[in-house]
């Protein structure tokens, strides 16, 4: 463990003068992509955060007042495994690569470069939103998630510096120059060039895109190339807290638009100041098909390259399943042909994008029961639900055709005259933003929100979170 080290890391950094040089070069970079482009207006606030200080499930992160420029990021990987062995594919139980096997070096810069840009992305994409903070503690937690996803593009750059050589630092200096929702240099994935303007937004993407990148990391903790398996493994760890504020964020919101319907005369939450269900639905619409796009095709070439080559699982692949080699399954697909919904029966191999997503979606219905139950404790007869995974998608067997919430093909005209109850219209989003105004004393909460059951560590709700 180098913890006092410039860049804090368990990878004997120290011992690679030639990695930790070119490392210690990219991060006044970083600094300065950090200064531009994260959380603006609080870079000298003081903020309760968790620092990763080892890998241990017990006692692996400490808990104090930092300044987010002060943080330190650093290089954390699971411990190796003795004799790892690959997991799947068509070298199952062969030694785990050690180094980036040349006939998969492509691939592997691939899933590293997408995976890593997704990082810096998200920080971007959040970078107002502190300015209107309905609480410290949600503001703490903002920032939480923003310097963690800084250390994921850090967990992705050692892996390019460290294994790929020249292309690997070309790569690492492109994922600062990359922009969230710029037209000329945008990141690579659509959901990462959304706007994530307002608390909303932030908790929906933290419930439904965040969670994409559980299911990515996951299928890419048990990738053959260990390194990146073991870097993956460690960034689930911190991974669970940003799917912790997006569930309960909308919980919350869902629990107080509840409460406030219960006291208006007329359901209308909106006289006091509340989110309407409607309107949270339709950010559930948004963010879920957006995020179902992040796993590709349901029909993959590329998936099943990935897993051949032993990259890239399936979720739980060890403890889940029994043949981890997968040649001879087939799964039933729905697509479309001629103008109807049909049935296609494709090797298992090609649809392991689908079963992944499929994964993803029990798990969004498992959140979607549980605020469904806080609306029915409030009285509330109203339920949200998840629309069909076909339905507003751009990437994949479903992009290009229309369909309702139900999945029913629809034409063009159709989708267009309904979409605005379905799809977050310029209204709901002013509406949402009119709400958003910055709640910053202790103990204090925004109207549209309920406040968490408990605070962070141990300390309550009213604790200074971050001393402005
Ligand atoms: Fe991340
Ligand atoms: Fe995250």
């Amino acid at each position: 463990m180098e913890l006092y080290e410039r860049i804090p890391n368990n990878v004997n950094l120290s011992q690679d003068k030639r990695l930790q040089r070119a490392l210690e070069k990219w991060l006044p970079s970083y600094l300065d992509w950090w200064r531009e482009m994260g959380p603006e207006g609080f870079q000298d606030k003081d903020v309760y955060l968790r620092t990763a200080v080892d890998v241990d499930a017990e006692g692996w992160a400490n808990f104090d007042f930092v300044k987010m420029p002060d943080y330190r990021w650093g290089i954390f990987l699971k411990p190796a495994e003795a004799d790892a062995r690959v997991g799947f594919g068509d070298n199952f139980g062969m030694p785990a690569y050690q180094e980036v096997p040349g006939e998969f070096r492509n691939s592997l810069r691939r899933i590293i470069v997408t995976q890593g840009d997704t990082e810096p992305a998200s920080v971007e994409q959040q970078r107002e939103l502190g300015k209107t903070c309905p609480s410290l503690y949600d503001l703490r937690n903002l920032f939480q998630v923003n310097v963690e996803e800084g250390r994921h593009l850090w967990a992705m750059v050692y892996l390019l510096h460290g294994y790929f050589g020249r292309d690997g630092r070309d790569e690492a200096d492109a994922l600062l120059e990359r922009r969230s929702g710029n037209p000329d240099k945008p990141r690579i994935l659509e959901a990462f060039n959304q706007p994530c303007d307002d608390w909303l937004n932030f908790f929906c993407f933290t419930m439904f895109t965040d969670r994409d990148g559980k299911y990515q990391l996951a299928a890419l903790a048990e990738s053959g190339f260990e390194p990146l398996a073991r870097t993956c493994q460690f960034m689930l760890t911190e991974e669970a807290h940003h799917l912790f504020v997006g569930e309960t964020g909308v919980g919350r919101v869902v629990k107080r638009t509840a409460q406030l319907m219960k006291e208006s005369l007329n359901n209308d939450v909106r006289a006091l100041g509340g989110i309407p269900l409607d309107i949270m639905q339709k950010y559930i619409n948004f963010w879920f098909s957006y995020s179902l796009d992040l796993f590709g095709g349901e029909i993959s070439s590329n998936s099943a390259d990935f897993f051949a080559a032993g990259l890239k699982g399936r979720y739980k692949e060890r403890d889940q399943y029994k043949d981890h080699i997968a040649a001879e399954g087939s799964f039933m697909l729905t697509v479309v042909e001629d103008g109807k919904l049909v049935p296609r029966e494709v090797p298992l191999r090609n649809a392991l994008n689908e079963v992944l997503r499929g994964e993803y979606v029990k798990d969004c219905e498992r959140a979607m029961t549980r605020w469904n139950k806080y609306l029915r404790e409030e009285g509330a007869d109203a339920q949200l639900y998840l629309p069909s995974t076909r339905f507003h998608r751009h990437v994949g067997e479903f992009a290009g055709h229309h369909f309702d919430v139900q999945g029913n093909l629809t034409g063009k005209e159709a989708f267009e005259q309904s979409e605005s109850q379905w799809l977050p219209t310029i209204e709901d989003r002013e509406y949402v933003r009119s709400l958003m105004h910055p709640v910053t004393e202790p103990g204090q909460i925004a109207n549209w929100i309920a406040p968490p059951t408990t605070g962070i560590k141990g300390k309550p709700f009213e604790f200074e979170y971050v001393r402005l």
